[in-house]
């Protein structure tokens, strides 16, 4: 990998001529070349954004291969960024990265303007499992000039940045293009790429999360769509908040479980955790309930006593979902975590852990507990083909999903509505949750204190 991490005081000109040579490991421009060199170190990049990582606030931006990574101007100071990930096989795009404190209040890369960080956001935007779904036996309508439901994440991306956030969560679950499109199926996915590549990325997240891109910083966590195998390259490229080695993206050394990291603001402080891995299918040793006691262990000593904490992951500690045959069939969701929970330190989460945000199941979902679990937040419907309603009468029916969960149906809320939530802090103290639809209408609301 390339490094160009030389910090110059503001301005261009000439230091920037040097960083850029740097980046692109040349000595001296050929006459006319400089002019070039120094348009594409400027020019915007393919996509560029703000993510709260392991080691804190970064950039990050994408451009095409043969391209040096873009310099990023911090308050009036311009340095390049650091090569994450060189182009490769199927991904003809350089990543970039560089980090950036957490107070600027002026940050560009390249021609682009990214929004400056807030330490104590004030409305926090929850969605996930949002591509199109593309597997055999089932084609989203990606383009909507097919049949059925269109693919509903460009409505949700756009309805989502329209209410403003200050921090974006997304809880996994990115890419569903898995499969060629089967047009005698579904015609609306006809020509979309698939797997995972630098087009297939493009298509189902970058380019229509480039509204919410642009809004605010994210975090982001790993969903089992990013598990090893499946489309693990890109995430590692792109959006994991850890730093990245080679060894990563080989097939022996692709990381299936990673530790958990801590992103602390003013008010409330997110534990980070990767469950992509599936418990069922990982055939891994340590197994994977072990992996995830010492991850969720290890995230609960993260925790200041105190100060409020949310935990962010991709599958939900508890959850309902319907059985995709037999809707009216409930299952619990995750047996798995809820045993790794049960190996923790007293069995159970720090008190101060006072929400569990997740997606997996695609529909909106809250529940809450009486005996001191975090209330858990289901926000699993930013797009991807939908699990079925859950209904009265499948609730009715299946009165044993709700004593294995240990609360009352009253307890469960669910909604089958593309949508997201919006966590802003209450007037009165705590924090306001807000499940919407995309229409902006509020499904449920209820405070956190
Ligand atoms: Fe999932």
């Amino acid at each position: 990998m390339r490094r160009a991490s030389t910090r110059l005081p503001g301005g261009l000109g000439v230091s920037l001529v040097a960083i850029v040579m740097a980046a692109v490991g040349c000595s001296e421009p050929e006459p006319g070349e400089t002019a070039d060199v120094l348009r594409t170190a400027t020019a915007a990049p393919l996509y560029a954004w703000l993510q709260h990582g392991a080691a804190g606030l970064e950039a990050r931006a994408i451009v095409n291969a043969g391209t040096p990574c873009p310099q990023v101007d911090v308050d009036g100071v311009a340095s390049g960024m650091t090569e994450r990930a060189d182009a490769g096989a199927e991904f003809a795009v350089v990543s970039c990265t560089a980090p950036v404190s957490g107070s600027a209040g002026s940050i560009s890369v390249g021609a682009q303007n990214l929004p400056a960080p807030s330490a104590a956001p004030q409305r926090i935007l929850v969605l996930g499992d949002s591509g199109c779904r593309m597997t055999a036996g089932w084609y989203e309508n990606c383009d909507g000039s097919g049949t059925g439901v269109p693919w509903s994440f460009i409505a949700a991306a756009t309805a989502a940045a329209a209410e403003r956030p200050d921090l974006i969560v997304h809880v996994g679950d990115y890419v569903y293009r898995e499969a060629e499109c089967d047009t005698t199926e579904q015609p609306g996915c006809a020509g979309s790429p698939w797997g995972d590549k630098w087009t297939t990325w493009e298509a189902d997240f970058f380019a229509p999360s480039r509204p919410l891109l642009d809004v605010a910083p994210w975090i982001v966590t790993r969903g089992n769509h990013e598990d090893y195998g499946r489309n693990h390259l890109g995430w590692l490229r792109f959006l994991d908040g850890r730093a990245l080695v080679p060894a990563d993206l080989t097939d022996a050394g692709c990381p299936r479980f990673s530790a958990p990291y801590k992103v602390a603001f003013d008010e409330v402080d997110f534990l980070v955790l990767n469950t992509a891995t599936d418990p069922n299918a990982s055939g891994l040793d340590p197994s994977a309930q072990t992996r995830y006691t010492e991850d969720f262990s290890q995230a609960a000593g993260l925790v200041t006593a105190g100060r409020t904490a949310w935990t962010v992951t991709h599958r939900p500690f508890w959850g309902l979902a319907p059985d995709w045959q037999d809707p009216s069939s409930l299952g619990v969701a995750d047996t798995t975590l809820q045993a790794a929970i049960a190996g923790m330190p007293g069995g159970a989460w720090p008190p101060d852990v006072e929400m569990a945000l997740a997606g997996h199941i695609h529909l909106l979902e809250t529940l809450s507990f009486r005996d001191g679990r975090p209330h858990q937040v289901v926000s699993g419907d930013a797009g991807t083909a939908q699990d079925a309603a859950i209904t009265a009468e499948a609730i009715a029916r299946n009165p044993q999903v709700f004593t294995q969960l240990g609360i009352a149906p009253d307890d469960f809320q669910s909604y089958h509505d593309f949508g997201y939530v919006l966590l802003e802090p209450a007037t009165e103290g705590g924090w306001t949750v807000t499940v919407k639809d995309l229409a902006g209408d509020v499904l449920e609301q209820f405070q956190l204190r």
